[in-house]
């Protein structure tokens, strides 16, 4: 049985070494080479069978008319492959991809400057789309509707407005917030496609995928193991056979076998159901610090030394996916299915505290 831990005091604060293996965030090493593992065409793409029939029905028939493809937009949880998926859309039809997001964007001259150096037929790639300025969304609202540009030139009594005709283009964005996207601009994409959390059989194709271009040789079970884990999420599932794979280079023969693999997530932190140093801290603070009680999220976050958001988008999704928190209207609670998990009688819960 876990130890009980009574009391989580700053001396238990995690240090960035150990915490945050299963975040679905990407770590800055990712940012630079998730790109080796992406998948590059609608084929390589595992999952999401309903939004790829989809989609490869609108690339395909804007492609037999000769004309740009409708805006499209990808929302869900961090980690399942909306950047991959702009990359396939520009890649399927053969044009230029450009990348951006929404704080990059601070001014409405940014995106102006952007819109204008696109060439005929582009993709423009607009991540954390729901982040863009009021002001920034306005000068999108006619370039993808209409395709001009208003601007205006000079300042005072002398200042003139002049529209200006943009190449044909292609908006993709992203969000991990589709509620925090404004009505009017979700209104103006033409597809709008969500992608779910993956089932293990769909992670164990990702990771089969991802050991052949790592160059490691992983058996059927050994890769059922990494996937289990995963808490739905390519990017972790590519993590974690990462980890794997320095733990059989090192510790192993090289090969990622089930033992193996379960050997060197425990190492790493990650226990039996996917959850890290971080989740179990979470629930620790729940169900020890706070006894139960609802907790709001920013004090929770403080108790963990995470920021409010990454809580938000990383954490708690699956905490809740798997019944071990839920979140009522005066904070987040544990459920006995957290007490069980760590180890805790349950006797310390109270429907009526
Ligand atoms: N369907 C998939 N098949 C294979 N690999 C995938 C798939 N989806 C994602 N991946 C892998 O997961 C990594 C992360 O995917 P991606 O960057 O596209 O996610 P995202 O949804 O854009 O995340 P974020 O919200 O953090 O920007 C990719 O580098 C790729 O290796
Ligand atoms: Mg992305």
């Amino acid at each position: 049985m876990t130890p009980r831990r009574d009391v989580i005091g700053k001396e238990d604060s995690l240090s960035g070494a150990e915490a945050a293996v299963v975040s679905p965030l990407p770590t800055p090493d990712e940012e630079r080479d998730d790109a080796s593992l992406r998948p590059r065409s609608l084929t390589e793409f595992v999952g999401q069978p309903d939004l790829l029939e989809h989609l490869a029905i609108v690339l395909e028939a804007a492609k037999q008319r000769r004309q740009a493809v409708d805006h499209l937009l990808f929302a869900g949880p961090p980690g399942l492959g909306k950047t991959s998926l702009a990359g396939i859309v520009a890649s399927e039809l053969g044009v230029g991809l450009r990348i951006t997001s929404g704080p990059v964007l601070a001014r409405p001259g940014d995106l102006a400057a952007l819109l204008t150096d696109l060439n005929e037929g582009d993709v423009l790639f607009i991540d954390e789309i729901h982040r863009l300025s009021r002001t920034v969304e306005e000068v999108l609202y006619p370039a993808m509707e209409d395709g001009k540009l208003d601007i205006v030139i000079g300042k005072g009594p002398g200042a003139r407005a002049i529209r200006l005709d943009l190449p044909r283009f292609t908006l993709v964005g992203a969000t991990t917030r589709i509620g925090l996207v404004a009505s009017p601009l979700r209104d103006r994409f033409g597809f709008v496609g969500r992608l779910e959390l993956y089932d293990p059989s769909e992670l164990r194709s990702i990771v089969e995928r991802s050991a052949t271009l790592l160059g490691v040789e992983i058996d059927e079970d050994g890769a059922r193991r990494i996937a289990e884990r995963s808490r739905g999420t390519p990017r972790i599932a590519n993590r974690l056979l990462r980890r794997v794979r320095d733990f059989v280079q090192v510790r192993g023969d090289g090969v990622i076998t089930a033992e193996a693999a379960s050997e060197g997530l425990a190492l790493f932190g990650v226990d039996e159901l996917g959850l890290d140093k971080v989740d179990r801290t979470i629930l620790e603070v729940l169900c020890v610090r706070f006894g139960g009680h609802p907790v709001g999220l920013s004090t929770l976050a403080q108790a963990i030394g995470e920021e409010p958001g990454t809580i938000e988008d990383a954490y708690e999704p699956f905490l809740v996916q798997r019944g071990m928190v839920t979140r009522t209207p005066r904070g987040r609670k544990a459920t006995e299915a957290a007490y069980a998990h760590l180890g805790l009688a349950a006797r310390l819960l109270d429907p009526d505290r």
